[in-house]
Protein backbone atom coordinates (compact mmCIF):
# COMPACT_ATOMS: atom_id res chain seq x y z
CA UNK A 1 0.00 0.00 0.00
CA UNK A 2 1.09 3.69 -0.77
CA UNK A 3 1.61 6.25 2.26
CA UNK A 4 -1.01 8.68 2.50
CA UNK A 5 -0.78 11.92 4.03
CA UNK A 6 -2.26 15.25 4.24
CA UNK A 7 -1.19 18.17 1.97
CA UNK A 8 -0.16 20.50 5.37
CA UNK A 9 3.94 21.02 5.94
CA UNK A 10 5.17 17.95 6.74
CA UNK A 11 3.13 16.44 3.78
CA UNK A 12 5.15 19.53 1.33
CA UNK A 13 8.12 18.00 3.20
CA UNK A 14 7.76 14.88 2.73
CA UNK A 15 6.62 14.48 -0.81
CA UNK A 16 9.69 16.98 -2.17
CA UNK A 17 12.12 14.27 -0.13
CA UNK A 18 10.27 11.36 -2.22
CA UNK A 19 10.75 13.60 -5.54
CA UNK A 20 14.24 14.07 -4.83
CA UNK A 21 14.87 10.31 -4.51
CA UNK A 22 13.15 9.97 -7.96
CA UNK A 23 10.22 8.57 -6.61
CA UNK A 24 6.39 8.98 -7.14
CA UNK A 25 3.81 11.54 -5.49
CA UNK A 26 0.50 11.74 -5.91
CA UNK A 27 -0.58 15.67 -5.80
CA UNK A 28 -3.86 17.03 -5.31
CA UNK A 29 -4.44 19.87 -8.10
CA UNK A 30 -7.12 22.32 -8.09
CA UNK A 31 -8.29 20.12 -11.42
CA UNK A 32 -7.50 16.47 -10.47
CA UNK A 33 -5.23 14.62 -8.77
CA UNK A 34 -1.58 13.98 -10.52
CA UNK A 35 0.93 11.13 -10.05
CA UNK A 36 4.36 13.59 -10.42
CA UNK A 37 8.20 12.87 -10.59
CA UNK A 38 11.18 15.00 -11.36
CA UNK A 39 11.37 16.63 -14.73
CA UNK A 40 14.38 16.25 -15.30
CA UNK A 41 15.05 12.90 -14.20
CA UNK A 42 14.29 10.33 -17.09
CA UNK A 43 13.95 6.95 -14.45
CA UNK A 44 11.49 9.01 -12.35
CA UNK A 45 9.71 9.84 -15.30
CA UNK A 46 9.79 6.52 -16.76
CA UNK A 47 8.61 5.31 -13.81
CA UNK A 48 5.13 7.62 -14.02
CA UNK A 49 4.53 5.38 -17.46
CA UNK A 50 4.80 2.44 -15.96
CA UNK A 51 3.08 2.86 -12.62
CA UNK A 52 0.30 4.02 -15.44
CA UNK A 53 0.42 1.28 -17.95
CA UNK A 54 0.42 4.18 -20.69
CA UNK A 55 1.25 2.16 -23.44
CA UNK A 56 3.12 5.46 -25.46
CA UNK A 57 5.56 8.06 -24.03
CA UNK A 58 2.85 10.77 -24.29
CA UNK A 59 4.30 14.33 -23.75
CA UNK A 60 3.39 15.39 -19.84
CA UNK A 61 2.79 18.76 -18.48
CA UNK A 62 5.50 20.62 -16.58
CA UNK A 63 4.08 22.05 -13.42
CA UNK A 64 6.14 24.96 -12.20
CA UNK A 65 6.00 27.38 -9.06
CA UNK A 66 6.15 30.51 -11.00
CA UNK A 67 6.86 32.51 -14.15
CA UNK A 68 10.56 32.80 -13.43
CA UNK A 69 10.88 28.73 -13.32
CA UNK A 70 8.95 28.70 -16.63
CA UNK A 71 11.08 30.93 -17.74
CA UNK A 72 14.01 28.95 -17.00
CA UNK A 73 12.76 26.17 -19.59
CA UNK A 74 10.70 27.89 -22.11
CA UNK A 75 10.33 30.82 -24.23
CA UNK A 76 6.92 33.34 -23.69
CA UNK A 77 5.03 35.30 -26.70
CA UNK A 78 3.16 38.26 -25.57
CA UNK A 79 0.31 36.29 -25.53
CA UNK A 80 1.07 33.06 -23.66
CA UNK A 81 3.07 35.56 -20.92
CA UNK A 82 -0.24 37.30 -20.37
CA UNK A 83 -2.55 34.57 -20.36
CA UNK A 84 0.19 33.27 -17.73
CA UNK A 85 -0.33 36.05 -15.82
CA UNK A 86 -3.90 36.29 -15.97
CA UNK A 87 -4.98 33.21 -15.74
CA UNK A 88 -2.14 31.37 -13.23
CA UNK A 89 -2.54 29.70 -10.76
CA UNK A 90 -5.00 28.01 -12.20
CA UNK A 91 -6.75 25.08 -15.16
CA UNK A 92 -4.91 26.49 -17.75
CA UNK A 93 -1.35 24.81 -20.12
CA UNK A 94 0.75 26.65 -22.03
CA UNK A 95 2.24 24.51 -24.91
CA UNK A 96 5.86 27.01 -25.66
CA UNK A 97 9.14 26.16 -27.58
CA UNK A 98 11.23 24.26 -25.04
CA UNK A 99 14.57 26.14 -24.99
CA UNK A 100 17.81 24.88 -26.31
CA UNK A 101 19.06 22.22 -23.94
CA UNK A 102 22.77 23.73 -24.73
CA UNK A 103 20.80 26.97 -23.16
CA UNK A 104 20.46 25.02 -19.90
CA UNK A 105 16.96 23.34 -19.31
CA UNK A 106 17.26 20.17 -18.52
CA UNK A 107 14.03 19.21 -18.94
CA UNK A 108 14.09 15.37 -19.73
CA UNK A 109 13.55 14.05 -23.28
CA UNK A 110 11.02 11.28 -22.10
CA UNK A 111 8.46 13.82 -19.91
CA UNK A 112 8.18 15.56 -23.59
CA UNK A 113 8.20 12.27 -26.17
CA UNK A 114 10.94 14.24 -27.39
CA UNK A 115 8.75 17.63 -28.64
CA UNK A 116 10.46 21.07 -28.63
CA UNK A 117 7.37 22.41 -27.30
CA UNK A 118 6.84 21.86 -23.28
CA UNK A 119 3.70 21.89 -21.89
CA UNK A 120 3.42 23.79 -18.82
CA UNK A 121 1.07 24.74 -16.05
CA UNK A 122 1.07 25.87 -12.28
CA UNK A 123 -1.36 24.89 -10.66
CA UNK A 124 -3.13 26.08 -7.94
CA UNK A 125 -3.41 25.37 -4.14
CA UNK A 126 -0.12 24.17 -1.15
CA UNK A 127 0.62 22.07 -3.98
CA UNK A 128 2.58 25.07 -5.68
CA UNK A 129 5.12 24.68 -2.81
CA UNK A 130 6.12 21.55 -3.16
CA UNK A 131 7.42 22.51 -6.44
CA UNK A 132 8.80 26.04 -5.01
CA UNK A 133 10.66 24.40 -2.27
CA UNK A 134 11.95 21.06 -5.17
CA UNK A 135 13.00 24.09 -7.18
CA UNK A 136 12.14 22.16 -10.24
CA UNK A 137 9.23 21.33 -12.56
CA UNK A 138 7.61 18.24 -11.92
CA UNK A 139 5.70 16.00 -14.40
CA UNK A 140 2.54 15.38 -13.47
CA UNK A 141 -0.26 13.42 -15.54
CA UNK A 142 -3.25 12.58 -13.65
CA UNK A 143 -3.12 9.43 -11.40
CA UNK A 144 -4.68 6.61 -12.75
CA UNK A 145 -4.22 3.56 -14.43
CA UNK A 146 -4.19 4.27 -18.68
CA UNK A 147 -7.77 4.52 -19.58
CA UNK A 148 -9.19 4.57 -16.62
CA UNK A 149 -10.97 7.52 -15.04
CA UNK A 150 -9.30 10.61 -13.80
CA UNK A 151 -9.32 10.44 -9.90
CA UNK A 152 -10.56 13.62 -8.13
CA UNK A 153 -9.99 11.92 -4.67
CA UNK A 154 -6.99 10.90 -2.85
CA UNK A 155 -9.08 7.65 -2.33
CA UNK A 156 -9.69 7.29 -6.13
CA UNK A 157 -6.33 7.52 -6.35
CA UNK A 158 -5.47 4.76 -3.80
CA UNK A 159 -7.92 2.71 -5.40
CA UNK A 160 -6.07 2.80 -8.73
CA UNK A 161 -2.74 3.10 -8.61
CA UNK A 162 -2.48 1.59 -4.32
CA UNK A 163 0.83 0.37 -4.23
CA UNK A 164 2.51 1.66 -7.25
CA UNK A 165 2.93 5.13 -5.58
CA UNK A 166 5.05 6.07 -3.03
CA UNK A 167 2.93 8.78 -1.55
CA UNK A 168 -0.16 10.12 -2.16
CA UNK A 169 -1.23 13.52 -0.67
CA UNK A 170 -4.81 14.20 0.29
CA UNK A 171 -6.56 17.30 -0.13
CA UNK A 172 -9.99 16.14 -0.39
CA UNK A 173 -11.67 16.75 -3.37
CA UNK A 174 -10.67 18.86 -6.48
CA UNK A 175 -12.56 21.88 -6.53
CA UNK A 176 -12.55 21.97 -10.80
CA UNK A 177 -12.58 18.12 -11.31
CA UNK A 178 -11.85 18.44 -15.02
CA UNK A 179 -8.07 18.63 -16.57
CA UNK A 180 -6.53 21.96 -17.37
CA UNK A 181 -7.27 23.49 -20.82
CA UNK A 182 -4.66 23.47 -23.08
CA UNK A 183 -3.84 26.05 -25.58
CA UNK A 184 -1.27 27.01 -27.99
CA UNK A 185 -0.22 29.88 -29.62
CA UNK A 186 1.16 29.92 -33.21
CA UNK A 187 2.12 33.38 -34.55
CA UNK A 188 -1.32 35.15 -34.69
CA UNK A 189 -3.35 32.05 -34.24
CA UNK A 190 -4.35 31.27 -30.90
CA UNK A 191 -4.98 26.83 -30.72
CA UNK A 192 -7.27 25.34 -28.09
CA UNK A 193 -5.70 21.25 -28.44
CA UNK A 194 -7.59 19.76 -25.35
CA UNK A 195 -10.99 21.72 -23.81
CA UNK A 196 -10.97 22.05 -19.50
CA UNK A 197 -10.87 23.58 -16.87
CA UNK A 198 -10.91 27.01 -17.86
CA UNK A 199 -13.24 27.83 -20.51
CA UNK A 200 -12.42 28.74 -23.91
CA UNK A 201 -14.82 31.85 -23.64
CA UNK A 202 -12.94 33.51 -21.22
CA UNK A 203 -9.82 33.17 -22.65
CA UNK A 204 -11.31 34.56 -25.71
CA UNK A 205 -12.54 37.26 -23.92
CA UNK A 206 -9.14 38.07 -22.17
CA UNK A 207 -7.35 37.88 -25.71
CA UNK A 208 -9.82 39.09 -27.52
CA UNK A 209 -8.88 36.73 -30.12
CA UNK A 210 -11.16 33.66 -31.07
CA UNK A 211 -9.75 29.84 -29.52
CA UNK A 212 -9.31 27.90 -32.94
CA UNK A 213 -11.10 24.19 -32.75
CA UNK A 214 -8.62 21.14 -33.83
CA UNK A 215 -10.24 18.58 -35.82
CA UNK A 216 -9.74 15.38 -35.29
CA UNK A 217 -6.70 14.86 -37.33
CA UNK A 218 -5.40 17.54 -36.03
CA UNK A 219 -5.26 15.80 -32.81
CA UNK A 220 -1.36 14.65 -33.26
CA UNK A 221 -0.57 18.30 -31.89
CA UNK A 222 -2.16 16.98 -28.47
CA UNK A 223 -0.94 13.25 -28.89
CA UNK A 224 -2.16 12.31 -25.78
CA UNK A 225 -5.51 12.82 -26.92
CA UNK A 226 -6.62 9.45 -27.45
CA UNK A 227 -9.96 9.16 -28.67
CA UNK A 228 -11.13 6.11 -25.81
CA UNK A 229 -10.33 7.35 -22.97
CA UNK A 230 -11.65 7.73 -19.21
CA UNK A 231 -13.42 4.95 -19.62
CA UNK A 232 -16.29 3.22 -17.03
CA UNK A 233 -16.60 -0.69 -17.19
CA UNK A 234 -19.99 0.53 -18.75
CA UNK A 235 -21.00 1.57 -21.84
CA UNK A 236 -22.04 5.32 -22.08
CA UNK A 237 -25.01 6.57 -24.19
CA UNK A 238 -24.91 9.96 -25.07
CA UNK A 239 -27.84 12.76 -24.84
CA UNK A 240 -30.87 10.39 -24.14
CA UNK A 241 -34.44 11.28 -24.61
CA UNK A 242 -35.31 8.16 -22.65
CA UNK A 243 -33.48 6.16 -20.52
CA UNK A 244 -34.21 2.20 -20.91
CA UNK A 245 -34.48 -0.91 -18.39
CA UNK A 246 -31.52 -1.75 -16.52
CA UNK A 247 -29.70 1.69 -17.19
CA UNK A 248 -27.45 4.07 -14.73
CA UNK A 249 -28.76 7.18 -15.11
CA UNK A 250 -26.21 10.44 -15.29
CA UNK A 251 -28.76 13.22 -14.85
CA UNK A 252 -28.19 17.02 -15.41
CA UNK A 253 -30.19 20.12 -14.16
CA UNK A 254 -34.08 19.96 -12.91
CA UNK A 255 -36.31 18.12 -15.58
CA UNK A 256 -35.65 14.45 -16.29
CA UNK A 257 -36.00 12.48 -19.38
CA UNK A 258 -39.00 10.01 -20.04
CA UNK A 259 -37.85 6.45 -18.24
CA UNK A 260 -36.08 8.37 -15.60
CA UNK A 261 -37.63 5.87 -12.59
CA UNK A 262 -36.64 2.68 -14.40
CA UNK A 263 -33.35 3.30 -14.00
CA UNK A 264 -31.30 1.72 -11.29
CA UNK A 265 -29.89 4.28 -10.03
CA UNK A 266 -29.50 8.12 -10.47
CA UNK A 267 -27.37 10.89 -10.11
CA UNK A 268 -27.37 14.38 -10.88
CA UNK A 269 -24.14 16.32 -12.43
CA UNK A 270 -25.83 19.92 -10.88
CA UNK A 271 -29.72 19.80 -10.12
CA UNK A 272 -29.63 24.11 -10.60
CA UNK A 273 -28.36 22.93 -14.17
CA UNK A 274 -24.51 24.88 -13.01
CA UNK A 275 -21.73 24.05 -15.65
CA UNK A 276 -19.12 24.39 -12.74
CA UNK A 277 -20.91 21.80 -10.53
CA UNK A 278 -20.77 19.41 -12.97
CA UNK A 279 -17.44 19.33 -13.95
CA UNK A 280 -16.61 18.84 -10.40
CA UNK A 281 -19.00 15.97 -10.18
CA UNK A 282 -18.44 14.13 -13.28
CA UNK A 283 -15.21 11.97 -12.97
CA UNK A 284 -17.01 10.70 -9.38
CA UNK A 285 -20.17 10.27 -10.67
CA UNK A 286 -19.29 8.18 -13.60
CA UNK A 287 -17.18 6.24 -11.02
CA UNK A 288 -20.38 5.58 -8.35
CA UNK A 289 -22.64 4.50 -11.11
CA UNK A 290 -20.29 2.09 -12.57
CA UNK A 291 -20.66 0.62 -8.90
CA UNK A 292 -23.95 -0.27 -9.49
CA UNK A 293 -23.33 -3.54 -12.36
CA UNK A 294 -25.83 -1.46 -15.34
CA UNK A 295 -24.20 -2.35 -18.36
CA UNK A 296 -24.93 1.45 -19.85
CA UNK A 297 -25.19 4.45 -18.44
CA UNK A 298 -27.41 6.64 -20.09
CA UNK A 299 -26.40 10.83 -19.59
CA UNK A 300 -28.79 13.64 -20.26
CA UNK A 301 -28.26 16.27 -22.36
CA UNK A 302 -25.56 18.88 -21.53
CA UNK A 303 -25.02 22.17 -22.57
CA UNK A 304 -21.86 22.69 -24.74
CA UNK A 305 -21.54 26.27 -23.81
CA UNK A 306 -18.64 27.44 -21.14
CA UNK A 307 -17.70 24.36 -19.34
CA UNK A 308 -20.08 22.12 -20.71
CA UNK A 309 -17.34 21.80 -24.30
CA UNK A 310 -14.65 19.98 -21.86
CA UNK A 311 -17.59 18.23 -19.95
CA UNK A 312 -18.98 16.93 -22.84
CA UNK A 313 -15.85 16.31 -24.71
CA UNK A 314 -15.08 14.04 -21.79
CA UNK A 315 -18.03 12.10 -21.90
CA UNK A 316 -17.42 11.43 -25.57
CA UNK A 317 -14.55 9.97 -24.82
CA UNK A 318 -16.03 7.75 -22.23
CA UNK A 319 -18.45 7.27 -24.73
CA UNK A 320 -15.89 6.33 -27.80
CA UNK A 321 -15.16 2.28 -28.81
CA UNK A 322 -12.61 0.91 -26.97
CA UNK A 323 -10.13 -1.49 -28.68
O1 LIG B 1 -5.16 19.31 -15.19
C1 LIG B 1 -4.25 18.72 -15.78
O2 LIG B 1 -3.76 19.13 -16.83
C2 LIG B 1 -3.74 17.44 -15.12
C3 LIG B 1 -3.15 17.81 -13.76
C4 LIG B 1 -2.54 16.64 -13.06
O3 LIG B 1 -2.25 18.87 -13.91
N1 LIG B 1 -2.77 16.77 -15.94
C5 LIG B 1 -3.10 16.12 -17.10
O4 LIG B 1 -2.05 15.49 -17.74
O5 LIG B 1 -4.23 16.09 -17.54
P1 LIG B 1 -2.22 14.37 -18.88
O6 LIG B 1 -0.88 13.76 -19.06
O7 LIG B 1 -3.33 13.46 -18.53
O8 LIG B 1 -2.56 15.19 -20.15
C6 LIG B 1 -1.56 15.97 -20.75
C7 LIG B 1 -1.99 16.40 -22.13
C8 LIG B 1 -1.96 15.25 -23.11
O9 LIG B 1 -3.11 15.32 -23.93
C9 LIG B 1 -0.69 15.55 -23.90
O10 LIG B 1 -0.72 15.03 -25.18
C10 LIG B 1 -0.66 17.05 -23.90
O11 LIG B 1 -1.07 17.38 -22.59
N2 LIG B 1 0.70 17.57 -24.08
C11 LIG B 1 1.75 17.46 -23.26
N3 LIG B 1 2.84 18.03 -23.77
C12 LIG B 1 2.47 18.54 -24.97
C13 LIG B 1 3.15 19.27 -25.99
N4 LIG B 1 4.44 19.58 -25.89
N5 LIG B 1 2.45 19.63 -27.07
C14 LIG B 1 1.13 19.33 -27.17
N6 LIG B 1 0.43 18.64 -26.26
C15 LIG B 1 1.09 18.25 -25.16
MG1 LIG C 1 -5.12 11.73 -18.13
Amino acid sequence: MSRMMKLDQSGVQAAVDVLADGGLVAIPTETVYGLAADATNGEAVASIFAAKGRPHFNPLIAHVSDLDMAKRYVQFDAVSEALGHHFWPGPLTLVLPLLPANEGHNIHPLATAGLETLAVRMPQGAVRDIIRQFDRPISAPSANRSGRISPTSAEAVAEDLGGRVDLILDAGACEVGLESTIVKVEGDALYLLRPGGLAAEEIEAFTGKPLLRLDQRAAIQAPGMLKSHYAPNAQMRLNVDAVHAGEALLAFGQTRVQGHEKAVATLNLSESGNLREAAANLFDYMKKLDTYGAATIAVEPIPVSGLGEAITDRLARAAAPRD
